[in-house]
């Protein structure tokens, strides 16, 4: 008989950004400072991230487009590949992340695609440390725990040992 496990997720909800703590309120800004600077002509829709590092430095990036689609790239991997090659050594510890629609519009909380995901995913498995993640949309901003929550039983450098169970 097969046994059945759960997963459960918890996350919060803020009603706007004036609920978030200064630090918080401050990486939503970066981002959707950044979303504003998107090169997004073929989706018209612009996403901006902005990562926390330990160190208090604020790294942003957009999504960068491209006319070979798959070639473009997301907000939150232009942000994450940006800090890794300048300071590799400060770990990120939040990222918030926004976008406008096509109409210009503030969008609905953006939650990372499936490629990003696994990115955030070795981002903190590379720093051992923990990423928070601020989704920023016009009705509400939801702060996920980690990306454990948006990407369970995830694939990972241990995956690829040889002895891994
Ligand atoms: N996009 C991001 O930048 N981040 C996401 O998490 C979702 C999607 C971008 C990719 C593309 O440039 C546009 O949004 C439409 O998918």
């Amino acid at each position: 008989m097969p046994i059945t496990k759960n997963i459960t997720f918890s996350y919060q909800e803020y009603k706007g950004p004036e609920e978030l703590e200064t630090e918080d309120r401050e990486l939503v800004n970066a981002a959707k400072e950044s979303a504003g600077m998107a090169y997004a002509p073929y989706s018209g829709f612009m996403v901006g991230a902005a990562i926390r590092l330990e160190s208090g430095r604020i790294v942003h990036g957009s999504n960068v487009e491209n006319a070979a689609f798959p070639s473009g790239i997301c907000a939150e991997r232009t942000a994450i590949a940006w800090a890794v090659s300048n300071f590799p050594h400060d770990k990120p510890v939040a990222i918030a992340i926004t976008a406008t629609t096509a109409a210009g519009l503030p969008a609905e909380s953006v939650s990372p695609c499936g490629n990003c995901r696994q990115v955030i995913a070795e981002e903190e498995s590379r720093t051992g440390k923990q990423i928070r993640i601020i989704l920023a949309g016009k009705s509400g901003i939801h702060v996920i725990d980690g990306i454990g929550l948006l990407l369970p039983l995830q694939f990972s450098g241990e995956s690829l040992r040889a002895d891994h169970p």
